[in-house]
């Protein structure tokens, strides 16, 4: 049988099945899961195993614990080049606007982005597609956003269209055009918005090369009123929305959200209780980024406020060359307990389900159910609590997707 088999001797495993609320993970100890063709059809105590999958290839995970694959919901993976100046700039008290204001920022990596072969980010997306397979990660949303024309847009859609086809994991595409106005003579705000939604959207929809339209709303960035706009005629293109909302201040992101029907609202900093209200009410998923807020020296997001109010939160890294430039999922969920006080459940159910709500793929992956794709992580550590809070380099030794061994750390 193809890509079928039991998976024994699970310590621990955090199924993070969709009932309940985000701080419970519904474990089992002493566990084991069973797959056919890919798909999970049982999951219950070892000692417990339906004779019907007795003939079933059997593999040991020897005691370790067992998480859902990890879903990184938010990342600007296709990029040229590094800032590595603006981190020290920050460190000697220059704000994000400021650097952006003087040629940083977004548009420094626009520069080095459109200047990049639709080769060369691709080798880069591959390394880090390996490099997340061994930390137990095997979903990925790409954004673009680097590009910021009709052409350099397109080519990082078409580089994660060729990633997805190369890599064990799901890749999910975003289009991001509307991360900042890009300094062009001949194209000014106007202009740019115009192009967006009559030219890059309709073309992005009839050739498939996204799922999502995310927007930036910030000073400098877009406001509410363009991303509506943006929004709305990307839904009529199928097109899901999706902010990047409230990161530097609020500007009625999680209100906005809630209007546009977006299915994620992403960092959120510096959301009012309205504003989470508001997502409440709508099932807007939010999506923690701590990166961001540490590397940009901010708040961080309030996760209990959200969870408080029912929201779901997810955990994501953000990776980008500017405010966040790490893709370590495992790293960036310590530190939603640590900054934004989520319980290790909570955070692991952050980058498993909740993420995977956070792109519409929840019906596929994000815990371990009967009818998923089997996608786990195997961690060397005796459970959740245990491993978010004694913080080591990379626990991971196996990621299974699809029922198949995709990393096995030698
Ligand atoms: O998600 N907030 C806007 N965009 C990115 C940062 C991009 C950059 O600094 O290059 C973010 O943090
Ligand atoms: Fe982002």
């Amino acid at each position: 049988m193809h890509n079928s088999g039991v998976l024994e001797g699970i310590g621990y495993l955090a199924t993070c099945r969709d009932s309940g609320s985000q701080a419970d993970v519904h474990a089992i100890e002493k566990a084991a899961i069973a797959f056919e063709n890919g798909r999970i059809v049982w999951v219950g105590e070892e000692n417990g195993i339906p004779s019907a999958y007795a003939d079933f290839e059997r593999t040991s995970a020897e005691g370790r614990t067992v998480i859902p694959g990890l879903v990184d919901c938010h990342t600007h993976l296709a990029f040229g080049g590094w800032r590595v100046d603006e981190f020290r700039m920050r460190i000697e008290g220059k704000g994000y606007l400021d650097i952006a204001a003087a040629g940083g920022g977004i548009r420094k990596t626009m520069q080095q982005t459109r200047v990049a072969s639709e080769e060369a980010l691709l080798a880069h997306c591959l390394m880090y597609a390996s490099k997340y397979l061994e930390l137990g990660v095997t979903a990925i949303e790409c954004k673009t956003g680097y590009g910021l024309s009709m052409e350099s847009e397109i080519k990082l859609l078409r580089v994660y269209r060729k990633l997805a086809a190369l890599v064990p994991q799901d890749v999910v595409s975003t289009l991001l055009a509307a991360h900042i106005v890009p300094p062009d003579a001949n194209c000014n705000r106007e202009c740019y918005i115009k192009m967006i939604g009559e030219e890059l959207i309709p073309l992005v929809a009839a050739e498939q090369l996204a799922s999502f339209n995310d927007i930036f709303v910030e000073q400098g960035a877009f406001t509410a009123i363009e991303a509506e706009y943006l929004l709305v005629v990307g839904l009529a293109h199928g097109l899901i929305p999706k902010l990047h909302v409230d990161q530097l201040s609020d500007m009625g992101g999680g209100e906005l959200a809630a209007l546009t029907g977006a299915v994620s609202a992403d960092h959120l900093e510096f959301t009012s209780s309205k504003g989470i209200a508001a997502m409440a009410r709508a099932h807007v998923t939010a999506v923690c980024l701590p990166f961001a807020s540490l590397y940009l020296h901010q708040p961080p997001m309030k996760a209990r406020s959200f969870l408080d109010a029912g929201v779901h939160v997810a955990v994501a890294t953000d990776f980008n060359p500017g405010s966040a430039p790490s893709y370590d999922l495992h790293l960036a969920m310590m530190l939603a307990c640590t900054m934004s006080r989520m319980t290790p459940a909570e955070a692991v159910k952050g980058a498993t389900l909740m993420a995977a709500k956070a792109i519409c793929k929840d019906s596929e992956y994000g815990s371990i159910e009967i009818g998923k794709r089997a996608n786990f992580a195997e961690l060397d550590v005796p459970d959740i609590e245990s491993w978010l809070y004694h913080f080591q380099p990379n626990t991971c030794s196996k990621t299974w997707i699809d029922g198949s061994i995709a990393y096995h750390r030698t």
